[in-house]
Formats: structure tokens, C-alpha cells, sequence
């Protein structure tokens, strides 16, 4: 964790033990008029409501740090779908044992990161098991822990890439948004690139893809793919592939279990 990280996190208020851990939780956010405080427990993501809040000039400082950080989320993230922006880790069900290994998984990383690691984590595997809700659901539990002071990004790879692309003939907003959009990469604490390598495969497709692991090499991120190694291998250069595993190591997951969108 960089030293303006624990800085910050020092002066939130401690909310008591985690019932999980044991750890020590920090209390995160206010609801309403401070009449409600959330607590996170930084070690293992735990949360809950914790109704004792008095929200006082730091509980205020709180607030508009996660304000900043949830503006940023929205301002530069791009999803397929609206229904991605709510999937959290508490709504990630564990009814099997598949789905348990998954979190277990995704809590590893986020345990790894919010350590201070860079990280650079595959969730692999056929379509509707959930790596996207994990991913995003552990990219907010980051944004969380840290007491909002990661910045964090969640791509659909092809919704950006169809945004950098209308950018080319579009108005002047749709540039400032890809331009700006192309240079957070370069600085985002965590991004979340979401169905990477699902996109069809041109020169100018594969030139995104390498110029985001040359942005990427030495800063977290959590990938989630329907493509294998191999595969993924073949569709960008030999030296983006050389990025993109240099963090990876005990980071690659394949998501097993059944295709959740087809049980209804
Ligand atoms: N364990 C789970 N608990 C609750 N909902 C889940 C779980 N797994 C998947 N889902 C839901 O099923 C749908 C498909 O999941 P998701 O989009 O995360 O799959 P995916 O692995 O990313 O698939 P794809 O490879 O097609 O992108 C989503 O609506 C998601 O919320
Ligand atoms: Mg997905
Ligand atoms: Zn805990």
C-alpha cells in the first residue's frame, strides 16, 4: 500500500473487529445523514451496517473521497450492460463448490492487492460463470478497503474499443472522453479488463491491445476471458503476452460449474 494510502486509511475511524477475520474494520461510508455507517474489514472484505454513526468533519472527508473515487469509476468505465454496474461480492452466490473456489479465488487477489502487490489475475473459463460479477464485485470491495483511495476502472474491453473507435469521426466530447479515457489507463490503480480477447481481431484491434499492456505492465489488473492461453497468445504480440504474465504468476484461475445464465 503507497504511503498516501496509509495515511488516509490511519485517519478513518475504526469501527471495531471483524466478525470474520478478527482484523480491524474501518468504517467507509454514511448513508443519509449520517445515520448509518458501513464498515470494511481491509483483510477479507467483509461489510456491514453499522448503525452508530455520528458523522463528524472526518466522517465528511470520508464521504467526498468516495465520491471522487465512485465519479472516476463512472466517468472512465465502460460496460456492456447496465445490470454489470451492481454486481458486488455479497451478491456473488456460493451455493456450490465451484462458485466458493471462485470467491476464495477473487479474495486472494484482492487480499494480494490490497497488500500492495501489482497483480495481473485471469479469471478464465466458459461463458455465464460468473467472472464478471467477481471481478467487478471484488473491484469495488477494493475501492472499499482502501478507503476509496484506489482508483479504479472497470473496462468491457469491446464497449471501450467501440468507443475509441466512433471517437474517430465523432464530436469533440467523444474525443475528450477517449483521450482521456486512453490516459487513465496509464495511471488507474486497478482496472478491470473485462472479455478481453473477445473482440474480432484487426491490426487496429491488436494495436489497442498492446498499447494497453505497455500502459499496463507494471500495474494491477484483473482480466476475465472466455479465451485460453494459447488462444489469447496468438491474438496481440509476443511482447504484450510478455506483459501481461509478468505479474501473473498464481494469479490464473479457470472458472468451472454451470453456465448461470441458462438456469434462469
Ligand atoms: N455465483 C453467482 N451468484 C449470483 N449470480 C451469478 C453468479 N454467477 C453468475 N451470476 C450471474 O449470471 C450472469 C452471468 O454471469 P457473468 O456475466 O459474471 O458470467 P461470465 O463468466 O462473465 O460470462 P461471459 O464469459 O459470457 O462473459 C450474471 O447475471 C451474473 O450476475
Ligand atoms: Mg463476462
Ligand atoms: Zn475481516
Amino acid at each position: 500500500m503507497s504511503e498516501t494510502e496509509t495515511n488516509w486509511m490511519s485517519k478513518l475511524r475504526k469501527a471495531g473487529p471483524c466478525p470474520t477475520c478478527g482484523g480491524e474494520m474501518l468504517t467507509v461510508a454514511t448513508n443519509g445523514e449520517g445515520v448509518t455507517i458501513d464498515a470494511v474489514c481491509p483483510t477479507c472484505f467483509h461489510d456491514e451496517h453499522k448503525a452508530d454513526a455520528k458523522a463528524d468533519a472526518q466522517t465528511w472527508m470520508f464521504v467526498a473521497q468516495r465520491n471522487q473515487a465512485r465519479s472516476y469509476l463512472k466517468a472512465y468505465s465502460t460496460y456492456a450492460n447496465s445490470a454489470a454496474r451492481s454486481y458486488t461480492l455479497d451478491g456473488f452466490e456460493t451455493g456450490t463448490d465451484e462458485q466458493r473456489k471462485a470467491k476464495q479465488q477473487a479474495l486472494a487477489v484482492g487480499t494480494a492487492i490490497m497488500n500492495g502487490d501489482t497483480v495481473h489475475s485471469f479469471f478464465m473459463g466458459a461463458a455465464g460463470r460468473g467472472k464478471t460479477h467477481l471481478a467487478h464485485g471484488l473491484l469495488l470491495a477494493i475501492m472499499a478497503a482502501s478507503g476509496y483511495m484506489k482508483q479504479c476502472i472497470f473496462l468491457d474491453w469491446r464497449e471501450y474499443l467501440d468507443r475509441q473507435q466512433d471517437a474517430f469521426d465523432g464530436d469533440a466530447e467523444a474525443k475528450r472522453w477517449a483521450r482521456d479515457a486512453k490516459k487513465r489507463i496509464k495511471t488507474a490503480d486497478v482496472i478491470v479488463l473485462d472479455d478481453f480477447g473477445s473482440e474480432r481481431p484487426t491490426p487496429w484491434t491488436r494495436q489497442q491491445g498492446d498499447d494497453f499492456w505497455r500502459y499496463r505492465e507494471d500495474k494491477t489488473v484483473i482480466v476475465t476471458t472466455n479465451c485460453d492461453t494459447q488462444t489469447l497468445a496468438g491474438r496481440y504480440d509476443d511482447r504484450t503476452a510478455s506483459r501481461y504474465t509478468k505479474h501473473a504468476k498464481g494469479f490464473g484461475f479457470v472458472f468451472k460449474g454451470a453456465d448461470h445464465r441458462k438456469e434462469g
